[in-house]
């Protein structure tokens, strides 16, 4: 009876010990699909390969390089109580967004989060950027460029103000990849082929667009 019980116990700590090390991928990517989440969201690219009309087929924003665009700890929060990131709608200037993506329970915010995090792209070089306070970048942010006539951020007192037409920036710092920002301030069109942002290469020096993604990747989350 003793040794039953003993084997039985071992059997179930073989299954948790597998599925806490490279199972879940696997297990998320099929949650991925079964919650009709690959119906709004690309999770193959890169975005050259897709039309225009292929992009607009969707209702959500492209995935593919997830895992170099978020953080773990920000994404797995996300899932399971996402809160709106655009002011508006995605890929509309008119309409509010409605606050209503779908939510992930449990194991599956876990799996999901996983599954993304290993979708990477080597256009994203780990390392560059640190984030930290940066005077340049903050007289890029807000006055030489019109990137707060399109972006929230938080500012003294945390007071949010900004234009509503690019994603909020608030929490970006917690949010997105330090890394990813600089690569994509680069170049955006590589990740965004549809509702891309300027791009800001040739306009600003390379020191310059790393002076303003340090900036940004300080941003935190406003105090509650
Ligand atoms: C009906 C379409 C739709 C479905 C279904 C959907 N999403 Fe989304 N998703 C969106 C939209 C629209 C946004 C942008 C939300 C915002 O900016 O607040 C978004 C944003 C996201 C983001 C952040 C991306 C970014 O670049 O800001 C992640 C991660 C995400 N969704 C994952 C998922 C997962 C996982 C599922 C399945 C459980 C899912 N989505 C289902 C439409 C959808
Ligand atoms: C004309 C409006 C506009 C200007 C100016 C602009 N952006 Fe953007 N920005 C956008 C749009 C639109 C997106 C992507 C939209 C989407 O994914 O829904 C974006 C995306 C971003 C993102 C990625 C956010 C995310 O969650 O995907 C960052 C970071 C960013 N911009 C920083 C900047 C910085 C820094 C500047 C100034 C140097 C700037 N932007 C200027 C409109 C703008």
């Amino acid at each position: 009876m003793k040794s039953i019980l003993k084997a039985a116990l071992s059997t179930a700590f073989l299954i948790a010990a597998a599925s806490s090390s490279s199972a879940e991928p696997a297990a998320g990517k099929a949650v991925f699909e079964a919650k009709g989440c690959a119906q709004c969201h690309y999770t193959d690219g890169p975005a050259r390969e897709k039309t225009i009309d292929d992009q607009l087929a969707k209702k959500g924003p492209e995935l593919w390089y997830a895992g170099s665009k978020f953080q773990k700890g920000w994404l797995a929060g996300w899932l399971a109580d996402p809160k709106p990131i655009r002011p508006l709608k995605f890929n509309s200037l008119d309409e509010e967004n409605a606050d209503d993506h779908p939510k992930l329970a449990g194991d599956d915010a876990a799996n999901v989060t996983d599954f993304l995090m290993s979708l990477t792209v080597d256009a994203v070089e780990a390392g560059v950027i640190k984030p930290k306070r940066n005077v340049k970048g903050k007289q890029i942010f807000i006055k030489k460029m019109p990137c707060s006539g399109c972006h929230q951020a938080s500012g003294r007192k945390g007071k949010i103000s900004g234009g509503r037409s690019g994603p909020s920036l608030v929490g970006a710092g917690e949010r997105l990849n330090p890394d990813w920002i600089y690569a994509y301030l680069k170049n955006p069109t590589v990740f965004k082929p549809v509702k891309a942002m300027p791009t800001f290469a040739g306009i600003l020096k390379d020191k310059d667009i790393k002076n303003v993604a340090t900036y940004v990747s300080n941003f935190k989350a406003k105090k509650k």
